[in-house]
């Protein structure tokens, strides 16, 4: 067998990457830490290793020691040594301690490539500290400092998107609203915009499979996009761009006049979103170049791939790209009572879509023979009408999630009951009597005798 020295760097790493966390730390650090300069520069993919390994499977106690001892690598006098180092810091939780440390590198360092390096790292750690030097000294690039200011605003305040803030516009103005479904339920969609929005306010522009496309005709709050349930996001368009668009045509529509109102009205607190292609593939290396010249234009809107609550989407279309904006919400504003889930829990907008198709009857009572959490039932006596609601379930933590989410979605005044049963008991149990039933609407099992039934199934008598 080879000793490390005799070995080259991805075989060295790949050698170090199989090895525990415990015998790296106790075999492989302590011989890394006696070896000589030279030793130290052809075993540096250990470096490598341990960041990736401690990632996977260190203990936040382990990975703290190992932070400790990569801070002290940091002053190594070889510079192959301090970027293997800061490389493998970031992986593994680094903060405060490990920010200040590469700060004095940078402040040492005249080397440009260890500059760079510093800056992958600091982009991805870097806090007050770091945003400070770059007011104060100008260093490290914009790029760095989106990222170090997007880490900010995400750690220090919840940005809010904002329901009930309407916008206004000019009748030169034309909006475009792409509210997205899925496919076959556009109709539904179309039916649901009619009923709650209507042609006073919106007016439809194009219905595609997936797809309805409004004009707001005045004002308007996300909140009223938000009243429709049957469809699955908001979008905003933004604008579009030739095929062959380059950084700045795409970043002119990402910080347009449009955008910017659209962000300022929509949110509460620093502007973060995330930019990504819906099919199709950028060039290499075009997004961050987007994002990176949209903050040099608008530094009031952060690129953010985490958490961010706006996506900016580019989609393909015949000729060139269309730019969208969407809310991202981390709990849906229509979906505040689904407080408890279970894994095969129907798609929200077409419980929705389900429940509108059963249709609303006055004083109705209503039986899904396979609840789950109670989407389908919630959505029906959210569309008003029902007197009663029945759900029956084999699954004890399903009829809890459906007890759960039932409250949460202030119902429980209603005549409700749920059953742990199978469906073909609720009659000899019973727990439902001849003739007392007007709607029957579920999302039954997959697998087994239902899957011929297709996806849902309803009846109803009134
Ligand atoms: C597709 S899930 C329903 C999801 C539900 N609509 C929701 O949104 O949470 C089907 C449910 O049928 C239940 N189930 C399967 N066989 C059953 C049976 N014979 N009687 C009653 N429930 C049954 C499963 O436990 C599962 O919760």
């Amino acid at each position: 067998m080879k000793k490390p020295e005799q070995r080259a760097g991805k075989e060295l790493y790949q050698h170090y990457r199989a090895m525990s966390c415990a015998r790296l730390w106790q075999e492989e650090v302590p011989r890394y830490a006696k070896a000589t300069e030279r030793e130290r520069l052809d075993q540096v993919s250990l470096l490598r290793a341990l960041g990736v390994v401690f990632a996977e499977s260190g203990t936040e106690e382990e990975k703290r020691d190992l932070r400790a001892w990569l801070r002290d690598l940091l002053q190594d006098p070889q510079e192959k040594v301090r970027r293997y180092a800061m490389n493998a810091l970031p992986k593994l939780g680094a903060g405060t301690e490990e920010e200040v440390a590469l700060l004095s590198v940078l402040k040492k360092s005249d080397n440009s490539r260890e500059k760079t390096y510093l800056s992958r790292s600091l982009d991805k750690i870097g806090g007050q500290a770091t945003l400070d030097l770059i007011e104060r000294d100008g260093v490290l690039g914009r790029h760095t400092e989106q990222k170090v200011r997007a880490a900010l605003a995400r750690g220090e305040s919840a940005t809010r998107l904002r329901l009930e803030v309407p916008l206004e516009f000019s009748s030169s103005e034309r909006l475009r609203i792409h509210l997205r479904c899925r496919k076959g339920l556009e109709i539904i969609l179309r039916e649901e915009w009619e009923e709650r929005l209507g042609e006073e306010r919106f007016r439809v522009l194009d219905l595609q499979p997936g797809l309805l496309a409004l004009t707001p005709l005045r004002a308007f709050t996300l909140g009223d996009l938000y009243t429709l349930r049957c469809h699955a996001s908001a979008g905003f368009v933004l604008g579009s761009v030739p095929q062959e668009a380059g950084v700045e045509e795409l970043a002119g529509v990402v910080v347009s006049p449009l955008s910017q109102k659209l962000f300022h009205t929509f949110t509460e607190g620093p502007i973060r979103y995330r930019f990504s292609y819906i099919r199709g593939e950028p060039a290499r290396g075009l997004v961050q170049s987007v994002v990176d010249q949209a903050f040099a234009w608008a530094p009031g809107l952060l690129n953010d791939a985490r958490q961010a609550p706006w996506a900016l989407e580019v989609y393909p279309r015949p000729k060139g790209w269309s730019l969208e904006l969407r809310p991202r919400w981390s709990r849906d504003p229509r979906l505040h009572y689904r407080v408890q889930d279970v894994p095969a829990a129907s798609h929200p907008p077409l419980a929705a879509a389900m429940a509108r198709l059963a249709g609303a009857c006055h004083g109705a009572s209503v039986w899904d023979p396979f609840c789950g959490s109670g989407l389908e039932l919630i959505e029906c006596a959210l569309r008003g009408g029902v007197s009663r609601l029945i759900g029956t379930d084999l699954s004890g933590e399903a009829i809890e999630a459906a007890r759960s989410n039932l409250v949460a979605a202030g119902l429980a005044g209603l005549n409700y009951a749920l059953h742990v049963a199978d469906f073909r008991d609720v009659v000899s149990q019973g727990y439902l009597g001849p003739a007392t039933l007007d709607v029957v609407i579920s999302n039954p099992p997959w697998g087994g005798g239902f899957a011929s039934w297709g996806c849902a199934i309803f009846t109803r008598t009134c």
